[in-house]
């Protein structure tokens, strides 16, 4: 079902000094940031790795405000590992092989991601207590 691991997310109280921190240390690059005002979240998109089967990326995620779930994932966790996210060619016919397999979905469709791409999340109670979303690329020509 899994392609590769698209990204890693981490939650940070401050996007533009965790950027600074993982550009400086870890020789990442920066491929974009976005606001998305439905999840509340401003975010980098970090460059790790291209492959065949696409980009591995480090997300940093600044909650756009405290009453948010990474606003909430940060008052109650602190920063650090958000979600893991994979991967998928198809990413409604992997929600429903999911739901099928007994999976506790959070998004029964996909939603809008970063760059453009569908998204949905599994509950962490259905991966071993991690939030595990679903990333379908925009196709790249
Ligand atoms: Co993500």
């Amino acid at each position: 079902m899994f392609t590769r691991i698209d990204h890693v997310g981490i939650a940070c109280r401050d996007l533009e000094a965790t950027i600074a921190r993982y550009t400086a240390a870890f020789d990442l690059t920066v491929l974009g940031r976005e606001t998305n005002e439905a999840q509340g979240v401003h975010e980098a998109m970090l460059v790790v790795a291209d492959s065949a089967t696409g980009r591995s990326c480090v997300q940093l995620l600044q909650p756009t405000r405290p009453d948010t779930p990474v606003g909430k994932f940060l008052e109650t966790r602190g920063e650090g590992l958000h979600h893991v996210a994979y991967g998928v060619d198809d990413i409604v016919g992997s929600l429903s092989a999911l739901r099928e397999s007994g999976a506790e979905l959070i998004d029964e469709t996909p939603r809008h991601g970063f760059g453009g791409s569908a998204i949905a999340f599994i509950h962490p109670r259905s991966a071993g207590g991690v939030l595990t979303e679903l990333v379908e690329a925009v196709r790249r020509s």
